[in-house]
């Protein structure tokens, strides 16, 4: 296990910010994460996975740690699932299409997730239709004080929108080591959500596969949100902000072409991509395509902000202070950042 001093994180974060880390080292099982956590005694530490939903804004004055524990292992199955475990430092797309040549359902419609399978019940990851926590069984995570392993059930986890306990209550104090999954052995299909069917049907699908969902997904997504490794990125942005049914009204009385989701409390979630696409600097298309230097608001997915190169975490986060600001006093609704931000 390598220690290295003031090293670039650049190639550790998707938006591509170059800052400085004063200490930096990876991990590849909990022992050597144990010895990590005696050499920083009490010093700050910020864990890495695949480095997608962070924003550096400055350099780090203490210790970044990258996960790296790794392997895939099939744990059981009953007669209508199959257990499996994967460690905290796989790659998430590369683990959907791992269990889809297996033939294990439910990953399907989260395929081409940036990051890594320990970031996933960190915030609950989801995308058409479907999230984290309907195919989670159980995580091991390591307390970084008590330096002692916990198993979490999906009740301790508080899983949210975009929300875990280890977002909220148990920040910190946490490192997840793997996550195990409950996949099916027949496949239930979700694809009544936004595209999926009509890129189905443009795929000229006419068995339905857990490989053609995937396929359909991996479409739409390449369509519609820039590929990391071309421009810095880290998915949306904002989260999409829920408002009372009242409000709702009021917004779509004026605003009749605004689009929102009824949850299951009674709450409107707002696509928050349409209130920042109808509000800012352009007339037909608000925020959507703006550019200021090398940071912008991407072109065909408002909810993302880009680095087109040499953008400083600064310039990202003074945009999305912008965008925020403009978004509540047109709409007086308040978008709240998803991506963490340093
Ligand atoms: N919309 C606009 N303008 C835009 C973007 C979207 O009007 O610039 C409207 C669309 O017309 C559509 C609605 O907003 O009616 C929803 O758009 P989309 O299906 O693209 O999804 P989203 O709500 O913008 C969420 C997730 C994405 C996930 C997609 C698909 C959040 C914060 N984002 O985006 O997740 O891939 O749904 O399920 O919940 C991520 O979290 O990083 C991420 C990319």
């Amino acid at each position: 296990m390598q220690i290295q001093e003031n090293i670039s994180l650049r190639q550790y974060n998707t938006f591509g910010i170059e800052v400085y880390a004063k200490y930096f080292a990876g991990f590849s099982n909990m022992n050597e994460l144990a010895r990590l956590t005696e050499q920083a005694h009490k010093d700050a530490v910020i864990v890495l996975g695949g480095g997608s939903n962070v924003l550096f804004t400055q350099n780090i004055n203490g210790w970044v740690w990258k996960n790296n524990i790794m392997g895939i292992e099939e744990l059981g199955e009953d007669n209508s699932f199959v257990y499996v475990k994967a460690g905290a430092g796989e790659n998430w797309h590369r683990f959907v299409q791992y269990a889809i040549s297996r033939n294990w359902a439910g990953l399907e419609n989260l395929s081409l997730i940036p990051g890594n399978v320990g970031a996933a019940p960190m915030q609950n990851i989801g995308a058409y239709g479907v999230e984290l926590k309907e195919v989670f069984n159980s995580l091991e995570a390591f307390h970084l004080r008590e330096k002692k392993v916990h198993t979490f059930t999906a009740g301790d986890c508080h899983f949210g929108y975009r929300e875990s306990v280890f977002k909220k209550e148990l920040k910190g104090e946490y490192v997840i080591l793997n996550v195990s999954f409950r996949l099916r052995k027949d496949p239930v299909f979700h694809t009544t959500y936004g595209a999926i069917r009509e890129e189905l049907d443009k795929m000229n699908i006419t068995s339905l596969s857990i490989g053609a969902v995937s396929q359909a997904v991996i479409n739409i997504r390449s369509s519609k949100l820039p590929d990391p490794a071309v421009t810095g990125n880290a998915g949306s942005f904002f989260k999409n902000p829920s408002v009372s049914k009242k409000q709702y009204a009021g917004l779509k009385e004026k605003y009749p072409s605004i689009v929102g989701y009824e949850n299951a409390d009674g709450t409107v979630k707002l696509a928050a991509g349409w209130l920042i696409e109808h509000s800012g600097p352009s007339e037909g298309t608000g925020w959507k395509g703006y550019r200021e230097g090398a940071a912008g608001v991407h072109d065909r997915q408002a909810l993302v902000l880009v680095n087109y190169g040499g953008a400083t975490g600064r310039e990202i986060y003074e945009l999305s202070k912008q965008v925020l600001e403009s978004v509540y006093s047109k709409f007086g609704v308040t978008l709240e950042r998803e991506v963490n931000v340093y």
